[in-house]
This record gives structure tokens, C-alpha cells and sequence, in this order.
């Protein structure tokens, strides 16, 4: 774009000198006329350039949110077929990759492709037993392409590793597009780094049939074998095609090996240290994270058709300088998923300078209207009672934390001011689901005065707290809470648990504890009736603690007696017999 606007001056510029000469001597005689006319030219040439450069601007956004693949998990950006033809196929990961270096990769992925574009494997923040979790359930992988047998273990020919260095760089030309050890060019991966990250048996077969595996654009030449109809036939170059590869594959591992022998005793201090992390774990978290908007992984069903928020209201939704922050490095906003329970997480994809200002201008598009009048000034006693009204009467730290009380189901209140635009603060109190249709956060009925003193209070709010990292998906369990329609499933089971039986991930944070619904002792003794008014009215109404929300402002009463209904499922029992 800068290119753009440079050329666009200079070409006003010396169009400016060139008439000059014939211009100066025309002045005398044409001169009001002449005048006007260059300088209609003059706006006219530049603006030509100016749109030129506002086009270029926006196609290098989409191509950068198409590249990157952002619009496979938001809705409201273009989705993107791209990615998926640069990230690797994972349906055979347990015989490609060694654990110990998925292991690292995934707490840590740096670039490995280079032949990709600016596309590349974004960072999820896992920690050690989340990766360990991943690592097993991508070892499970091992179905190979159709074209591809296991077949004759060739071993090595017995060749000196200076003959195999000298076929790698000389005969075969590998380092035309392959980086090794500081030689070569760097236009696919570096295969020095072949050695630790790929298996020995898996790097000969690719060799022999590098296109089997692909169905990327990736483009590795067959060396050794034609890749035809029926059964490859040998090709000319090379007689002892098996044994050749077999002795690249063995070189290239020695040469990974002091790595790989790192990377593996933290592997194994990880299994050591965390025995109880299952590969089923891992599958979870591979679903809940939307690993298929990238990847192709066969047979894995994806939970999600997009599972992050719609940013098609971002310019509206943010501040400008919160969004070029968020970019420079994410951060939790929503600490266990977009879709509460689902954990999922935002990744971050270490965006430079340049792509950040790209992005950052992209989404701010069309927020030249937003009111960022300042906020009605609160007394210390105003912002004391918008305090203490959160604190001890509304339902919203049920879900949301300010300072230190609290649960983690919407984002933290605590600093809301910095991330959000007022006008978007108020619609949210006032009118959440008309702005986030999907969320659960409630409809709450509240007096227009308190909902602008709420609003108010949020727009100046600022606590120091310690910002909340996204929760563990060990330690909690994600689901899918928008699975087969279920309404406790979805609006409940965050604090109740999927079973009802009060352990919800949110559970731990709540002052009270969430009644267990599959308590038939207890729900036993709960009218129908009383049920449904707790949903309907919130804790409160049943004098019990206001952290439980009321849900009659959002759901109706046929769903609120599904609910109910629902219940009773979950405890398999009825209420008290005066009551029936
Ligand atoms: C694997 C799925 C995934 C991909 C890919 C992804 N995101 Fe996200 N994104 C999320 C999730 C989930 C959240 C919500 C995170 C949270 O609330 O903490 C999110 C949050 C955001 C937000 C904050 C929205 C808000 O105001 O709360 C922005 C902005 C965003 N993503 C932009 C992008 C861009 C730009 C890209 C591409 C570079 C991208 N995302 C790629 C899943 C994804
Ligand atoms: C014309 C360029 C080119 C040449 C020559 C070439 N490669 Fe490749 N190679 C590629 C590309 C492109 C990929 C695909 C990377 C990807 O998966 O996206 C690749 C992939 C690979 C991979 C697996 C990639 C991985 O790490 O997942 C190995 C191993 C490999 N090449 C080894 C070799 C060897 C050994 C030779 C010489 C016999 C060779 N290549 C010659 C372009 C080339
Ligand atoms: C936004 C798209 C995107 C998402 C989402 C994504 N990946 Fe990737 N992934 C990529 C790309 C692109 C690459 C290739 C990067 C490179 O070669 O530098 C990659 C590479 C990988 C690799 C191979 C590394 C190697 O050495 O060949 C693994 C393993 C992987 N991703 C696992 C995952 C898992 C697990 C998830 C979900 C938690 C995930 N990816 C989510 C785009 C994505
Ligand atoms: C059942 C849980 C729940 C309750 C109760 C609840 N919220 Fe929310 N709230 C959420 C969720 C989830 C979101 C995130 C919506 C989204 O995805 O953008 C949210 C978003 C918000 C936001 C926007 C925050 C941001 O950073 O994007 C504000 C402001 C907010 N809520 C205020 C309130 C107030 C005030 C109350 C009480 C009157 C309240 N909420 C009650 C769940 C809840
Ligand atoms: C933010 C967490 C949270 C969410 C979300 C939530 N609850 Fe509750 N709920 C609680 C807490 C905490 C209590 C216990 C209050 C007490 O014992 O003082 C409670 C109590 C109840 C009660 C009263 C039980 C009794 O003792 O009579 C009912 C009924 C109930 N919840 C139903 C629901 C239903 C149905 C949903 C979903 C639509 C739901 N809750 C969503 C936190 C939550």
C-alpha cells in the first residue's frame, strides 16, 4: 500500500514537472483555464492512485485472513479452503511424527514449512499435560494412505554417510529446495530437523512416495517411483530405489539424534510425572479446539462448525487499542470457551508489526460512528453501590468475575472498560442476546436506573487484578455444550455439571454450592412449581444464593418446563406428593 501511495506521488509529481515547461509558456496566453484544468488532472491521477492503494489494503487483509485460515473458527470473515492445503494431514501423525517432538511442538510450534506462505501452526498456550494428552491421541493415528504399504523393510545399503551427504547435495539435489545443516536453500523444511521430528520407517516411505501422502499443493519430487495407475514402476535414475531411501532416512536420523534424545527425556519425565493423562483426553481437547478448521484428521467429527465469536461486530464491540494489543499477543478473554465449557481458546499466531496493523485497521472498518462520549461521572458513593449491588444482589458474578469473587463463564468485569466501547457495554446489560445471540448470557430484568448505573460503573471500573489465563482442559472436562439441542446441557451444566450433580467447571468459583439435581432426596422435597420459579426468577426468589440467574427474561416457559422436566430426569424422581 505505502509502495502504492509512493508510486501515486511520484507520478503526480513528475507529471507536474512535465508540463511545467510547456505550461509556463502557454500561461500567458490561457491562463485561468489551463490553471483549473491540471488541477482537476492532478486530483484525478491521485485519487485514481489513492483507490488503488485502499484496494490493494483490503485485498491484502482478506488474503492474510485467508492465508491464516482466522475465518474457519469466526463467523463474519471469509472462510478459507487455503489453509487446508498448507497444514499437514494428521490421519496418519502416529506413524509420521516421534511423540517426544510432538510433545514439544505442540507447547511451542515454530516454523517448519517453508514453502507455505505467510500460513503457519498457531499457539494454544498448552501446557505440559495438555500436550502430553494431544501427543497420545496424535500417536493413535496410524491409518496410512490407500497407496501406501508398509511393505519389504529394506535396510540401508552399506554406504559411507560422505556418499549419502554426497547424493543428498549432489545426485539428487535435495538441497535445491531443502535446507541441511546451513546448506542449501531454504524452500521447504530444513531436513536436519528431519531427523528428531520424523520416524525413520516413515521418512523411507515418504521418500518412495511423497505424493500418497500429501493432498496438499505441497510438491516433493518422486524420486524413485512413478506414481502410476496401477503400482508404481520403478524409475530410471535410481536401481536401488529401497535401499537408497532407507540410507537417507537412516542418515537424516543420526543426524537428529542428540535432539531427539533431549526431546525424549522430557518426554518421558512427562509421562512419569502425569500418569493419568489419557489419549481420550487428548481427543477432546483436539475437538474442543477446532484443530479441523485447519487440518484433516479422518474420521474425527468435528464439535464445531465455527467455535469462536462472530466478528462481523468486532469495530463496534472493541477499542482500538485493546484490539492491536489482543493481536500483539492474545489473551484469555472467555476462560473456558467461547461456547462456555467447550474451552475453547483463541490461539495466538505471533503476528508481526505489519500484520497487525493490517488486521487491526480490517476490523476497525466502519467505527467512525461510535459514541465514545465519556462516561456520566460516578461519586466514590454511586460506584460503591454499583459495587455492592453486583456483589450482593445480581446474578452477573455468577458468571463473570470483578476483583477477586466471581466465576468464569463470561469474561472478567474488572477491566471491561479497557477491552469494550460504552455503547456496547450498555447493549450488553440491556440487550445481550440481541447482541451475541449464541451466548447464555441471560436477559436480565433490571429498572433503567440500575442498568445505567451498572453500565456507568463498568465504563470507569478499572481493578488491578492478575489476568486470568484460560482454564485447564485437564483439570475440567470440555464438552460440547451445544450438542443435540440440550438446554441444561447448555445453560446449566457450566455450574450444575452434565450429570446435575453441582461439580460444573464453574462450580468452584460460586460462594454456594450449585445444587445437585440428581439428588432425588433433595429434589424430592421441590415442588415442580418451586423449580420452575427458581429458573424463572433466579436464586433469589427461592431465598436462595443470587448467584443463581434468573432465566425467565430468555427462555420461555415451555422451555423453562423442559427444564423442569429435565430435572426430574437427572434426580428420577418426582415432587412431593402434595405437590403432584
Ligand atoms: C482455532 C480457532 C480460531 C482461529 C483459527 C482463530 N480464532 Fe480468533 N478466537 C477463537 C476463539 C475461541 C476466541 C474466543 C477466545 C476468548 O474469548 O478468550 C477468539 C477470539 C478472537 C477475537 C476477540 C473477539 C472478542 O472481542 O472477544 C478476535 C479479534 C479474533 N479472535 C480474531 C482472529 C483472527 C484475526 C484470526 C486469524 C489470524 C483468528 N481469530 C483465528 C478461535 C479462533
Ligand atoms: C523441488 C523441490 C524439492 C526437492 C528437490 C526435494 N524436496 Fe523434499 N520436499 C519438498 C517440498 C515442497 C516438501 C513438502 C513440505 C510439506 O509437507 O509441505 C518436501 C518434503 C520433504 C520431506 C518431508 C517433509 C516433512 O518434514 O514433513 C522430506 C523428508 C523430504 N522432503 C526430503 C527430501 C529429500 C531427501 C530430497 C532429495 C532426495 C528432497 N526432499 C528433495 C520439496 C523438495
Ligand atoms: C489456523 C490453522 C491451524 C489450526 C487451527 C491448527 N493448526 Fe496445526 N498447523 C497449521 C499449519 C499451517 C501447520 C504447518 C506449519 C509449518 O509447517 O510451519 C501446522 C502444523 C501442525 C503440526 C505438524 C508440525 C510438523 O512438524 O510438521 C501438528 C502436529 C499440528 N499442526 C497439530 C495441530 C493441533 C493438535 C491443532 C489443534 C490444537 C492444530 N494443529 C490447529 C495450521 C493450524
Ligand atoms: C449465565 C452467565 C451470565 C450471567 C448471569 C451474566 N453474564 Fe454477562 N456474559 C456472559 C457471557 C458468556 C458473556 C460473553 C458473551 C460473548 O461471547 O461475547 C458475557 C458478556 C458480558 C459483557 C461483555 C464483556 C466482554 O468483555 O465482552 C458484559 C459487559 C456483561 N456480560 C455484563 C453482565 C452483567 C452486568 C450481568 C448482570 C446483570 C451479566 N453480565 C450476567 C455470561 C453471563
Ligand atoms: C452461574 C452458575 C449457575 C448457572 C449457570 C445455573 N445455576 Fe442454578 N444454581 C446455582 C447456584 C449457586 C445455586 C444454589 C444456590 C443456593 O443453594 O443458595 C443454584 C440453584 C438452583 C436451583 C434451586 C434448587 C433448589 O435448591 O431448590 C435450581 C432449580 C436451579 N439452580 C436450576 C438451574 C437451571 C435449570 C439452570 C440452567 C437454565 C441453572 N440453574 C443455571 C448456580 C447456577
Amino acid at each position: 500500500m505505502l509502495f502504492a501511495i509512493i508510486i501515486g506521488i511520484w507520478a503526480t509529481r513528475s507529471m507536474v514537472q512535465l508540463d511545467r515547461l510547456f505550461i509556463n509558456f502557454l500561461e500567458h496566453f490561457l491562463n485561468p483555464l489551463t490553471c483549473m484544468m491540471r488541477r482537476v488532472r492532478n486530483i484525478l491521477i491521485f485519487c485514481f492512485f489513492c483507490s488503488a492503494a485502499m484496494l490493494q489494503a483490503a485485498s491484502e487483509a482478506d488474503s492474510l485472513l485467508r492465508e491464516l485460515g482466522c475465518g474457519n473458527c469466526h463467523n463474519g470473515v471469509v472462510s478459507s479452503e487455503v489453509v487446508k492445503t498448507k497444514a499437514p494431514n494428521l490421519s496418519f501423525a502416529g506413524v509420521k511424527y516421534r511423540p517426544a517432538y510432538l510433545f514439544s511442538y505442540l507447547q511451542n510450534p515454530v516454523r517448519v514449512r517453508h514453502n507455505i506462505g505467510v500460513a503457519r501452526m498457531p499457539d494454544f498456550a498448552f501446557d505440559v499435560r495438555e500436550s502430553l494428552a494431544l501427543t497420545f491421541f496424535l500417536s493413535e493415528q496410524r491409518k496410512l494412505p490407500d497407496r501406501v504399504s508398509p511393505g519389504s523393510k529394506a535396510g540401508g545399503a552399506a554406504r559411507t554417510s560422505s556418499e549419502i551427504h554426497k547424493i543428498i547435495t549432489r545426485e539428487l539435489q535435495c538441497t535445491k529446495c531443502h535446507i541441511m545443516a546451513g546448506e542449501g536453500s531454504n524452500r521447504a523444511t530444513d531436513l536436519s530437523t528431519a531427523g528428531y521430528r520424523l520416524r525413520q520407517d516413515w521418512l523411507t516411505l515418504y521418500l518412495l512416495n511423497p505424493a500418497a501422502f500429501e493432498g496438499t499443493d505441497a510438491g516433493m519430487p518422486r524420486f524413485f517411483f512413478e506414481d502410476e495407475e496401477n503400482g508404481a514402476s520403478v524409475h530410471g535414475i535410481i536401481s536401488d530405489a529401497e535401499e537408497t531411501a532407507a540410507s537417507i532416512g537412516e542418515y537424516l536420523s543420526a543426524m537428529g539424534e542428540s535432539k531427539l534424545r533431549k526431546l525424549a527425556a522430557e518426554f518421558l519425565t512427562a509421562k512419569k510425572n502425569y500418569a493419568n493423562i489419557t489419549a481420550k483426553m487428548g481427543e477432546r481437547i483436539f475437538l474442543s479446539q477446532n484443530c479441523l478448521a485447519c487440518h484433516r484428521l479422518d474420521g474425527a467429527e468435528p464439535w464445531f462448525n465455527r467455535n469462536g465469536p462472530d466478528l462481523s461486530l468486532e469495530s463496534q464491540r472493541v477499542r482500538p487499542q485493546w484490539l492491536r494489543d489482543y493481536f500483539s499477543e492474545t489473551h484469555a478473554v472467555r476462560p473456558f470457551g467461547y461456547f462456555p465449557g467447550s474451552g475453547s481458546r483463541m490461539p495466538d499466531f505471533d503476528l508481526n508489526e505489519h500484520e497487525v496493523e493490517i488486521l487491526t485497521k480490517h476490523f476497525l472498518k466502519g467505527n467512525r460512528g461510535i459514541d465514545q462520549r465519556e462516561p456520566e461521572r460516578l461519586s466514590p458513593y454511586a460506584m460503591k453501590k454499583a459495587e455492592l449491588l453486583l456483589r450482593d444482589k445480581l446474578s452477573c458474578l455468577g458468571c463473570h468475575r470483578l476483583d477477586d469473587v466471581g466465576g468464569r463463564i463470561g469474561p472478567d468485569l474488572s477491566r471491561v472498560s479497557k477491552r469494550l466501547n460504552g455503547p456496547f457495554i450498555d447493549m450488553m446489560i440491556q440487550h445481550p442476546r440481541e447482541l451475541v445471540p449464541e451466548s447464555i448470557m441471560p436477559e436480565i430484568a433490571m429498572q433503567p436506573k440500575t442498568a445505567s448505573l451498572m453500565g456507568n460503573f463498568l465504563k470507569q471500573v478499572h481493578m488491578e487484578t492478575t489476568p486470568l489465563g484460560y482454564l485447564s482442559l485437564i483439570d475440567h472436562r470440555p464438552f460440547n455444550p451445544k450438542a443435540r439441542g440440550n438446554l441444561y446441557r447448555e445453560y446449566c451444566s457450566v455450574c450444575h455439571g452434565i450429570d446435575g450433580s453441582g461439580n460444573g467447571y464453574n462450580a468452584r468459583y460460586m460462594p454456594a454450592v450449585p445444587v445437585s439435581h440428581s439428588d432425588a432426596t433433595l429434589m424430592g422435597q421441590r415442588a415442580d412449581d418451586t423449580l420452575y420459579d427458581g429458573i424463572h426468577g433466579g436464586g433469589v426468589i427461592l431465598g436462595k444464593h443470587h448467584f443463581m440467574p434468573p432465566w425467565g427474561e430468555t427462555l420461555s416457559p415451555h422451555e423453562i418446563r423442559s427444564l423442569v422436566a429435565q430435572i426430574r430426569q437427572l434426580c428420577r424422581c418426582e415432587g412431593p406428593a402434595w405437590s403432584r
